[in-house]
């Protein structure tokens, strides 16, 4: 639709998880106007929901080569060692940076950043937070240094706005086109209400995730793949989408469960929990020589087919023999949550099972957040900048998010300085897809989890893209919300063009790697290590 008012920035920042709000505060202090927009409130999102920690080789016995090494193994062979290298060597000083900013480490004794272990870790090295509500305490300590700014005119913050497309310039640029804005949905009040355009040098992704890509996930409401779409959709190249992460160990709730669901962290087995099937056998040591801290895609295979061997819905997680006051100091959030629903984590196992927990692919990036459309940036989740290859290791998203959101803002910085990002007019771009109605999205959740889930197939993958492909010609033949879309029809056809993405890529991928498991192609083949690049041709078709 068109935009019913225009503003013009410098700097557009989309999103206010770990990355996005690293990045405004970064910019502000550099470029003279930013606008940082988001979808919720300052404090929704993912970050908030991390539990585990944030990674970084802290203790003086660790060091960054053997982070990289333990990134790299976790990755099955598909990072890109020189964003593992600037990951793991910059990550301590932005951590240390975030204690300055007010976020509060939980501390060993002697006064130092405690450190716990998670899967794939071959040392302590996970910073956290409350015992178990580290993304909580760091979105807290950078929304209030935020709020702290807000009174400079040179920051300006809309709530409730979600980003319907990135606006481009014309193809006939020299140098092709380039990235100039957004189009916003804001549900507000006010001058700001409805569809409006942001003009600006440079845009930064920070969008998060696609858990609802998916029927059931640890991801919050919001993580409809947004960001990712938008890039698509103007022009810039994804890479590694099949890549998705389940995390082993999440809340059991009965088959019917749907949408959010509470995650029991990876440091609940880092302390030493342990899986045990349904007849009480434990499976883990036979499966990996790290056990229940394997990495995270190894953990998840083997509970699904423990699960298929056992004939049961789900496995246990025990850690009763870790003791009832530890239990409930270490991790208060899982035990209210657990209370919750009737369950004592320091009297009974814990019932769990594999959920969508992370993407580790996205909008292909530089080593600067730079995406492959001149003045589009991503970082966080929605970016794919070759830290995590096929599977991301233990809390490496949040650092991810931290450090490539620091760099991305000081290259926006050099390059409004040196003139090399001015503003541009958009131009209309043609063959927009059809709006997906709101009612078409649990259908496409279904269709994902059934497809390109945990565990795939060429055959299943096939039926997933056909029906995807039917809700999309549905989608055409409707007139209902073309009329008036709302937030709901905008995401679900968010929703529909990452699943759409996602089952190509998986289907393109005749390997198993990582996050990425078929049936049909058990083995991992050397012939596939590599990425597969994803970019919407001319007639707007994959
Ligand atoms: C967890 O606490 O298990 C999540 C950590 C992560 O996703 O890296």
């Amino acid at each position: 639709p068109a935009p019913g008012w225009t503003t013009t920035v410098d700097a557009i920042v989309v999103g206010s998880g770990i990355a996005g709000l690293t990045a405004a505060l970064e910019l502000r202090t550099q470029v003279p106007r930013v606008l940082l927009v988001t979808k919720g409130e300052l404090s929704s999102g993912s970050t908030v929901w991390a539990q585990g920690g944030i990674a970084a080789a802290l203790d003086p016995s660790d060091s960054p080569a053997a982070h990289l090494e333990d990134t790299l193994a976790a990755g099955g062979g598909l990072c890109d060692p020189a964003a593992v290298e600037v990951l793991v060597t910059e990550g301590p000083e932005r951590v240390r940076e975030l204690v300055s900013r007010g976020a509060n480490f939980d501390l060993a004794p002697g006064g130092d950043i405690a450190l716990t272990r998670e899967g794939g870790h071959h040392a302590d090295r996970i910073a956290h937070a409350g015992g178990d509500a580290t993304g909580a305490e760091i979105s807290r300590a950078l929304v209030a240094q935020l709020e702290a700014v807000l009174a400079d005119p040179g920051i300006e913050v809309i709530e409730n706005a979600l980003v319907l497309d990135v606006l481009t310039t014309s193809p006939d640029e020299p140098g092709g086109p380039r990235a100039c804005g957004v189009t916003l949905h804001v549900r507000g009040q006010g001058s700001r209400d409805g569809v409006g355009a942001v003009l600006g040098r440079a845009v930064v992704l920070a969008t998060g995730g696609i858990g609802q890509v998916f029927r059931s996930s640890t991801n919050p409401p919001q993580a409809t793949g947004d960001g990712m779409a938008a890039a698509l959709r103007a022009g810039a190249t994804l890479g590694d989408v099949e890549f998705v992460q389940f995390h082993p160990t999440v809340l059991w709730l009965g088959l019917g469960a749907k949408g959010q669901l509470p995650l029991i962290s990876e440091a609940v087995r880092g302390e030493g929990a342990i899986l045990l099937d349904t007849d009480g056998h434990r499976f883990m040591p036979a499966v990996h020589p790290m056990a229940e801290l394997a990495p995270r895609d190894v953990v998840a295979h083997a509970i699904v087919r423990q699960m298929a061997a056992t004939g049961s819905d789900h496995v246990l997680l025990d850690a009763r023999h870790l003791g009832a006051d530890f239990l409930r100091r270490r991790f208060p959030t899982i035990t209210e949550r657990l209370l919750d629903q009737g369950i004592d984590l320091t009297e009974e196992p814990i019932p769990v099972a594999p959920a969508q927990h992370y993407h580790s692919g996205g909008v292909v990036t530089d080593l600067h957040g730079r995406s492959t459309l001149d003045g589009l940036y991503a970082v966080g989740e929605v970016a794919c900048t070759g830290v995590h290859g096929a599977n991301r290791l233990a809390s490496n998203s949040l650092l991810e998010g931290l450090v490539f959101a620091y760099r991305a803002a000081q290259e926006i910085t050099a390059r409004v300085a040196a003139g090399e990002l001015p503003l541009g007019t958009p131009v209309e771009r043609d063959g927009e897809a059809a709006l997906v109605p709101a009612a078409a999205r649990s259908r496409v959740q279904s269709v994902s989890s059934a497809g390109p889930g945990v565990i795939r197939s060429g055959e299943g993958l096939r039926v997933a893209a056909d029906k995807l492909a039917a809700v999309r010609t549905d989608a055409h033949r409707s007139t209902d919300v073309v009329a008036a879309p709302q937030t709901a029809e905008w995401e679900t056809t968010n929703v529909h063009q990452v699943a759409t993405v996602l089952t190509e890529a998986a289907l393109l991928r005749e390997e198993s790697r990582g996050g990425h498991f078929r049936t049909d192609f058990p083995e991992v083949e050397p012939a596939w290590a590599r990425r597969i690049e994803i970019t919407l041709g001319a007639d707007g078709e994959l």
